[in-house]
């Protein structure tokens, strides 16, 4: 089954083509950071813009690279939730457009559900799994049980992970979206700095990152007044160890409890490296547990993580008529 897949649900224009859930023919990715760097963010009405300018194209630069005709297409997979509202219509209009034209069937679906299902690429699931959902935009635990099902233990409380890492990024100078740069920066530092580690309740999945950002900001900010030299690289080290250790905490705790079988790692934070090594360290301690994470390409925003979620959707006959 070939499925095309759509994503437009923030600052990244995608298209890709996945057959049967695993191999990828084609993933084109148009990122839109250089145009939203000068204003350290995105902006959301100029990212709707650039997706309708480069949609058409980006279609087609998939199809040539999978060397397929609309014909040959089974299943449109399109992102319809959760993003920037005027991104994901420019993304869910165009993917209707080809499937009524060409007469294919159409599945919407949830972003987050895609980057899980990224982890689909790298291996088979073995139920139960505990996913962790680290992206710019969430952060969530969540308990699969089989194939689409999927069951919220815990959400932050107040910023995304990523967030708090682009914020932290922008204080200290780096370029836009800092997470990856804190990251580098961090692997070069120790952790020195004592900042706030927050569990909330001993047994709650949920997590609240805002305390940690307002702390680094806040040591980053009193050290200009008082013209006192921070070391920027063991400062992100003492960030990124506090962030990933209540991250791979709550994972390995909830990993414990329903008895997973799988841990999964998902979404732009996946990246992270400190993450990806403490991670592999607490899971190696679990017997008989696997764990995966998406190769980097699959991290960050991209369709292929889209129309594998949407032939997984489509299995299990979740499609909805036009
Ligand atoms: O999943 P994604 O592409 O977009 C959303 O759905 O939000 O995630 C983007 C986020 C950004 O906050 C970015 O800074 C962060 O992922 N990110 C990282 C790393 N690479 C990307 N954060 C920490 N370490 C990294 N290596
Ligand atoms: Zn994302």
């Amino acid at each position: 089954m070939i499925v095309l897949g759509v994503e437009t649900s923030c600052d990244e224009t995608s298209v890709a083509i996945v057959k049967d859930g695993k191999q990828v023919l084609a993933n084109v990715v148009f990122s839109q950071i250089a145009i939203h760097e000068e204003f350290g963010g995105v902006v959301p009405e100029v990212a709707s813009r650039h997706h309708v300018g480069k949609l058409t194209f980006v279609f087609e630069q998939a199809l040539q690279q999978a060397q397929l005709n609309a014909s040959d297409i089974d299943l449109v997979a399109v992102t319809s939730e959760p993003g920037l509202i005027g991104s994901l219509l420019v993304g869910i209009i165009s993917a209707e457009a080809f499937a009524l034209a060409n007469n294919i069937p159409i599945i919407y679906v949830n972003h987050l559900t895609g980057h899980i299902y990224a982890n689909y690429l790298e291996s088979d699931f073995y139920f139960p799994i505990i996913a962790l959902v680290v992206s710019g935009g969430h952060t969530e635990l969540v308990l699969m049980r089989d194939h689409y099902d999927f069951e919220i233990l815990g959400k932050t409380m107040d910023d995304a992970v990523g967030e708090a890492y682009d914020k932290v990024g922008r204080v200290m100078g780096l370029p836009y979206p800092g997470g990856k740069y804190v990251d580098q920066l961090a692997l070069q530092g120790t952790f020195r700095y004592q900042l706030p580690l927050v569990y909330l309740d001993k047994d709650s999945y949920n997590f609240s990152f805002s305390g940690l950002k307002s702390a680094v900001i806040n040591l980053i900010n009193q050290s200009k007044m008082k013209n006192e030299e921070l070391n920027l690289a063991d400062l992100a080290a003492s960030f990124q160890t506090v962030a990933t250790t209540v991250l791979v905490d709550k994972t390995i705790q909830a990993a414990q409890e329903y008895n997973a079988k799988h841990i999964i790692v998902a979404g732009g934070v996946a990246a992270n490296r400190g993450l990806r090594n403490l991670m592999k360290e607490k899971v190696s301690q679990l017997p008989g547990v696997v764990l995966t994470f998406p190769s980097f390409e699959y991290c960050t925003d991209n369709a292929a993580m889209i129309a594998v979620s949407g032939y997984f959707k489509y299995l299990k006959n979740q499609t909805r008529n036009l």
